[in-house]
């Protein structure tokens, strides 16, 4: 499943209907960065551009123009010029042709001709919408247009508002169709297999890229890359929250922490598991395993349409320490150890992002009056509660010392309950240990 021209314009339209008449909106794409010297990472377009437009090539900006009523607006893009010499060293181009043809711009330009070009259409306007301090060269850019139109009309002919555009943008991606959630799905299954593949390959002594290796061949059969680095701790490893060396042994008797996924069509998946290398769980493993994933299932729970999105947090929290207090991990009064925030010796991150083009999607986390944002239709969130018990934490058993875990999964708030997402990767210890059984 891909969006086409039609989902692209559908939401061109209604960026336009919000802007109101006589405005402006420029978009650009992300920069190519280099790797080093002469290699680049990979391109990937900026998610809210590709959002407007589909249009993935590195160079390009899109402009909208709306009309002195506000009933119909132009759309142009910038973008590469076809170039026989370019493409045969760095493939096809659309052109300004295919911008037309096959992106459905109004109107297309090069991109050389950007400089140029933009004053004249952002003469006359009375609103700027861009996306003030995404990029500072742009800001650059645009400042310097600005004054040119202004110098262009002798001051008269330049918008008298500067519009912060991701206000507008990040709403609309917050909000995922019905589309983008069957994108998301896609991302979800791919990488649920792909944690499934992990199960079933782990051995003890194996190194971590190694298992790594194994979700990316998923990843890579299936078109996509990962939606951000991967990360695949063994044992200790699994309590450093962003650990991407990946680059120990994995030894029998510990746990490893697995938090991978893909991006399909520029949606993005965003999966946690933490299961035994040997297949087995230990019984302080299992027990602490148990008490997360209890606070997991009932968090997912409360994505329920008209809850506050910190609702999750707050009942993944106190399970865990209630959790912790019966294993002796904590002392204290549960109400005491929550209101002082004393558990962040154990859980330190928050139990949930938004997710959609990017892996910490876009989308206010409050309201304009600072209230904890209710879930809507369409909003997803991850819930990746997780307790990490420091290596050398001395206020604990020694038998606990060292254990990572987390479990993640992708919701979407919807009106009949929260739909997992990700559900295709089991997560109950009995299952994990049946899976990792059958594959020994
Ligand atoms: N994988 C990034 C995160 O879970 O937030
Ligand atoms: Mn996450
Ligand atoms: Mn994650």
């Amino acid at each position: 499943m891909k969006l086409t021209q039609v989902d692209f314009q559908e939401r061109r339209d209604r960026l336009a209907e919000q802007m109101g008449p006589n405005s402006i909106a420029i978009i650009a794409t992300s920069p190519e960065v280099m790797r080093n010297a002469d290699a680049d990472y990979k391109f990937r377009a900026d998610s809210s551009f590709f959002y407007l437009t589909g249009f993935a090539e590195p160079q390009a900006v899109a402009v909208i123009e709306t009309d002195a009523d506000g009933e119909e607006y132009i759309y142009s893009l910038f973008c590469r010029e076809r170039n026989r010499e370019m493409e045969i060293w760095n493939g096809y181009r659309a052109g300004v042709d295919g911008a037309v043809d096959d992106y459905e711009a109004d109107e297309a330009y090069a991109i050389d001709l950007l400089d140029e070009e933009i004053i004249a259409k952002i003469l006359n306007k009375e609103k700027l919408f861009y996306r003030i301090g995404q990029r500072a060269d742009f800001d650059a850019k645009v400042s310097v247009w600005i004054k040119k139109a202004h110098d262009a009309s002798r001051g008269f002919g330049v918008p008298t508002q500067l519009i912060q555009l991701d206000q507008i943008l990040d709403e609309m991606r917050l909000h995922k169709s019905e589309q983008e959630i069957e994108l998301m799905q896609i991302a979800s299954n791919i990488s649920a297999e792909a944690h499934t593949r992990a199960m079933q390959h782990v051995r003890p002594n194996m190194m971590e890229y190694a298992l790594e290796a194994e979700l990316n061949y998923v990843f890579g059969q299936n078109g996509c890359v990962p939606s951000y680095n991967s990360i695949v701790g063994g044992g200790k490893n699994g309590c450093i929250l962003h650990y991407v060396e990946n680059n120990q042994s994995l030894k029998d008797g510990d746990l490893v922490l697995i938090d991978a996924a893909c991006e399909y069509e520029c949606y993005a998946s965003d999966i946690t598991r933490t299961f035994p290398v040997n297949g087995r769980f230990s019984p302080e493993q299992k027990a602490l395993y148990q008490i997360i994933l209890d606070a997991q299932i009932a968090a997912i729970d409360a994505i329920q349409i008209g809850n506050s999105y910190r609702e999750p947090h707050n009942i993944a929290v106190r399970i865990m320490v209630e959790g912790l207090v019966k294993l002796g991990l904590m002392q204290g009064d549960v109400d005491q150890i929550i209101e002082s925030e004393s558990y962040r010796q154990f859980y330190m991150h928050g139990t949930g992002h938004w997710l959609g083009m990017d892996v910490h999607d876009v989308g206010a986390y409050k309201d304009q009056h600072g209230n904890a944002r209710l879930f809507e239709q369409g909003m997803v969130i991850t819930v990746e509660p997780g307790l990490y018990i420091a290596p050398d934490d001395e206020t604990v058993d020694a038998k606990w010392r060292g254990i990572g875990i987390r479990i993640e999964d992708d919701v979407v708030a919807t009106i009949h309950g929260p739909l997992v997402l990700t559900k295709n990767v089991v997560k109950s210890v009995d299952d994990i240990e049946a899976l990792m059984a059958q594959s020994k």
